[in-house]
C-alpha cells in the first residue's frame, strides 16, 4: 500500500526545519555580534570606523576592489576609501560580511607597530591563509604561525646571515646573461621582461645550485608553470570570501603547475639527500659550492619539508626583486639628470669595467638612496594581508613627510636626494616589513638589485622611455610591478678606459 503522504505534508516540517536552522544561526551570529562589540567597549579607545556591516554592502565593496584591480586602480581605490573617512578614524577602517565577522585594515604606523612588533603573536597568517596557501606552499615560513613557522625561520635565516661572496658570482652571472639579451642602442626592450627572467635564474641557482635558464628558455614549462600558479592563487585568495563555495571552482590547471614545478624541483632534493652527512659538512666550508638547498639538507631530511621551504623562497625572491628593479628603471628613464648622477657615482666607485664587491655596492649612497626611493613609492609588497595593513597607503601620508622644500621634494614625486637630509620615522617606511617577520632576504634583494643597476649603467649612460610614460599604471597581485611593462630604448657609453 502506498502511504498517504501529501507534498504539503512532507514539506512543511522541512520548511519548518530550514527556517528555524537560519533564526538560530542569525540569532548566533548576532549573540556573537553583541559579545564581540561588548568586549571591545570594555577596552576602551578609539573603534575604527565601520564601512560596510552586512553580506550586501560588504559584497559591494569587494566587487567594487575587484573591479579596481581588474583596471589596474588599486592604489587609487584605497586612497579614495581612506580620504572618505571621518575625521575620528582617518586612517583604519572595518568591514564585516557577517554581524560575526571583522576584517580591519589601516595604513596607521601605531597599528603597524602593535601588529607587527608590540603585540606579534597576537596576530598571523591564521588558518585561512594556510588554507589557501598550502597546496603551493605547503608548512613553509609563509604560510604558518607560532612554533611551526619560527622552525622555519631557523632553518632559513643563516644562508642570509653572511656576504656571500658566491652570491655575487650567482648576480654576475645572470645579470651579464640579461644585458647580451638587451638588443643594440636604440632599439626598444621591455626591460621588465628580461628583470623578471633573470631573477628567477638568480634565485632558482642560489636555491639550488642551478638555474632555470628562463633567459635562455623563456618558454619552459617550469616558468610558465611558476607564473600561472601565482595567477590562479591571486584568484583563489579573492575566492576566499564566499567560503566554502569557493571549492567548487575548478582547480585543475592550478594541481598539473604545482605539479610541474614539483618535477623541476624535487629531482635537486632527492639528489641532495642522497649526499652523506659527512659530505654536505665539508661542503659548508665552501663558499662557491654550497647552496641553499645543501644547508636545508642538514637540518632536515626530510624532503616535503625542503620543497616547501625552496618554493616559499624562490616565490619571496623572485618577483619582489624583479618588480622593484622595473620600477627604478621606470622612474630613472624619466629623469636623465638622475641617470647621469648615478652613473658618475658608479664610474668613481668601480670604474667603466670594475666588478663591484659588498664594500663598493655599500659605500655608493646615491645607488642605496635609489633603491630606497623606488621603495617608498612603489611597495614590492603593498598590502600584509593577514594584518590588513597597506604598505602603499602609507607611503602616500603626507601628513608623515616633512613640508616640501629645497631638500625635500614632493612625496609624490621621485628623488633620491631627498634621503641624504631625511630618515623616515621607525614604522612609517616598511618595505621589508618589521619585527619578528621582517624580510631575511632584505640584504640579499638589495645586493642583487644594486649589483645590477651597477652593471647596466656601467655599459649604458642613457635610457629613453617608449611608451606613455604617464600613462602607466600599478598591477599589484602578491607584488605590485609595472602594468605595462617597462619599454625603453638604452644607449651605450662611449668607453674611457
Ligand atoms: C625588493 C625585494 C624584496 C622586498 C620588497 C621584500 C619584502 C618582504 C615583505 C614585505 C615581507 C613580509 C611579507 C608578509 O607580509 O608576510 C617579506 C617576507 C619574506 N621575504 Fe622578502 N622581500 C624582498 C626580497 C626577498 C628576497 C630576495 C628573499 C630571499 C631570497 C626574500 C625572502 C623572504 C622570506 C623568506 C619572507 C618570509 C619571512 C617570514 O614570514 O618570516 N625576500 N619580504
Amino acid at each position: 500500500m502506498i502511504p498517504n503522504i501529501s507534498l504539503s505534508n512532507g514539506s512543511i516540517p522541512l520548511l519548518t526545519y530550514g527556517l528555524l536552522t537560519l533564526i538560530l544561526y542569525v540569532f548566533y551570529l548576532f549573540a556573537i555580534a553583541v559579545k564581540r562589540n561588548a568586549a571591545i567597549r570594555k577596552l576602551g579607545g578609539q573603534r575604527a570606523y565601520i564601512m560596510c556591516s552586512n553580506p550586501i554592502t560588504a559584497s559591494y565593496k569587494v566587487l567594487w576592489t575587484i573591479k579596481k584591480s581588474s583596471q589596474n586602480k588599486i592604489a587609487e581605490a584605497y586612497e579614495e576609501l581612506y580620504n572618505s573617512l571621518p575625521p575620528e578614524s582617518r586612517h583604519s577602517y572595518e568591514h564585516q560580511f557577517l554581524p560575526g565577522s571583522r576584517t580591519i585594515e589601516t595604513r596607521e604606523p601605531a597599528h603597524v607597530k602593535t601588529i607587527l612588533a608590540g603585540d606579534f603573536h597576537s596576530f598571523g597568517k591564521g588558518p585561512v591563509f594556510h588554507r589557501i596557501w598550502s597546496p603551493f606552499l605547503g608548512d613553509s615560513i609563509f604560510t604558518t604561525d607560532g612554533k611551526l613557522w619560527h622552525n622555519s625561520r631557523g632553518l632559513i635565516r643563516p644562508m642570509f646571515m653572511t656576504d656571500r661572496i658566491s652570491d655575487l658570482i650567482i648576480f654576475d652571472r645572470q645579470i651579464r646573461k640579461m644585458i647580451d639579451l638587451i638588443p643594440p642602442s636604440g632599439q626598444t626592450v621591455d626591460i621588465m621582461d628580461l628583470f623578471f627572467r633573470m631573477t628567477l635564474d638568480a634565485t632558482t641557482d642560489f636555491l639550488l645550485g642551478e638555474s632555470a635558464n628562463s633567459l635562455e628558455n623563456p618558454n619552459s614549462e617550469f616558468t610558465f608553470a611558476f607564473n600561472d600558479v601565482l595567477t590562479h592563487q591571486i584568484r583563489l585568495f579573492v575566492l576566499r570570501i564566499f567560503y566554502p563555495f569557493d571549492k567548487l571552482a575548478p582547480h585543475g590547471d592550478y594541481y598539473r603547475d604545482i605539479r610541474k614545478i614539483d618535477e623541476f624541483v624535487m629531482p635537486y632534493v632527492r639528489q641532495t639527500l642522497a649526499i652523506p652527512p659527512e659530505e654536505l659538512e665539508k661542503l659548508t666550508k665552501s663558499d662557491t659550492e654550497f647552496t641553499f638547498l645543501h644547508n636545508l639538507a642538514r637540518f632536515t631530511q626530510d624532503p616535503k619539508v625542503i620543497r616547501d621551504q625552496l618554493v616559499a623562497v624562490l616565490l619571496a625572491g623572485r618577483d619582489t626583486t624583479a618588480a622593484t628593479l622595473s620600477w627604478a628603471f621606470y622612474e630613472l628613464a624619466a629623469y636623465p639628470d638622475k641617470v647621469g648622477r648615478l652613473r658618475a657615482e658608479i664610474i668613481e666607485y668601480v670604474g667603466e669595467h670594475g666588478t663591484p664587491t659588498y664594500e663598493t655596492l655599500k659605500s655608493m649612497k646615491y645607488l642605496r638612496y635609489t633603491i630606497q626611493e623606488t621603495l617608498r613609492l612603489h611597495p614590492a609588497v603593498p598590502l600584509n594581508d593577514e594584518s590588513g595593513t597597506h604598505r602603499h597607503s602609507l607611503a602616500e601620508r603626507r601628513d608623515l613627510y616633512p613640508p616640501t622644500s629645497e631638500k625635500f621634494a614632493d612625496p609624490a614625486l621621485f628623488s633620491p636626494e631627498r634621503w641624504y637630509s631625511w630618515q623616515p620615522r621607525p614604522w612609517e617606511y616598511i618595505p621589508f616589513n618589521g619585527g619578528p617577520r621582517i624580510c631575511p632576504g632584505q640584504n640579499f634583494a638589495m645586493t642583487e638589485m644594486a649589483y645590477c643597476i651597477v652593471r647596466m649603467l656601467q655599459k649604458y649612460d642613457r635610457i629613453e622611455y617608449r611608451g606613455d610614460w604617464h600613462a602607466q599604471r600599478d598591477k599589484t597581485d602578491v607584488v605590485s610591478r609595472p602594468a605595462f611593462g617597462v619599454p625603453v630604448a638604452f644607449y651605450e657609453a662611449t668607453t674611457k678606459e
